[in-house]
């Protein structure tokens, strides 16, 4: 099984009024191919930091973050944008759907934004109503986001982070 993930020694301090908050201490693991990992930890223990740092979405202080099998800790974020956009896909805890696109044109939001999909806009709607269709939500595609319930909300959400076939989904 190849890793997808390969964290060393992960390190992640927070400053808040010249106090410190080291709140990730020499973290490491890795997580392999199709392998599916729960972080479990009582709420402020670290899980949405640890999240945060390993997908290069916030900077850390110490350690190592290889994503199929490349260091991305000294990447720009230029580089570690794209990167989230073609081979990351995220569920948030909030939701941070438009609120003037439909429930579909959110879902292939990411399609549409990547320079690196070779879709044409029609394949990306057929990607979308697809993924919509294996979460059991296709008949909600062309509603706005006020007009679905949370649980469908929450399930655009799953298939907005596929639409990119992301080789890791990041959950908070
Ligand atoms: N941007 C930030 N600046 C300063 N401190 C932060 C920041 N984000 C989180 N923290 C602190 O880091 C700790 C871990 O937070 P977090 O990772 O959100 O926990 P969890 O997701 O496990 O509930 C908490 O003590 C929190 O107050
Ligand atoms: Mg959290």
């Amino acid at each position: 099984m190849e890793n997808i993930i390969e964290v060393r020694d992960l390190c992640k301090t927070y400053i808040t009024n010249k106090r410190q908050n080291n709140v990730l201490r020499n973290v490491s693991f890795e997580i392999g191919e199709g392998e599916m990992v729960a972080v479990m930890g009582p709420s402020g223990s670290g899980k949405s930091t640890l999240l945060y740092t390993v997908s290069g979405m916030d900077s850390i202080t110490a350690g190592s973050v290889k994503f199929g099998g490349r260091d991305i800790t000294g990447l720009g974020s230029g580089e570690l944008s794209d990167i989230r956009l073609n081979e990351m896909g995220f569920i948030f805890q909030q939701m941070y759907m438009l609120k003037n696109l439909t429930v579909l044109d959110n879902i292939i939001l990411p399609a549409v934004q990547s320079k690196a999909s070779t879709l044409s806009r029609k394949e990306k709607l057929e990607a979308g109503r697809d993924l919509m269709r294996r979460l059991g939500m296709i008949e909600t595609a062309d509603n706005g986001i006020n007009e679905v319930s949370g649980g469908q909300l929450q399930r655009a959400c799953i298939c907005r982070s596929m639409i990119n076939s992301p080789r890791m989904i990041f959950a908070d």
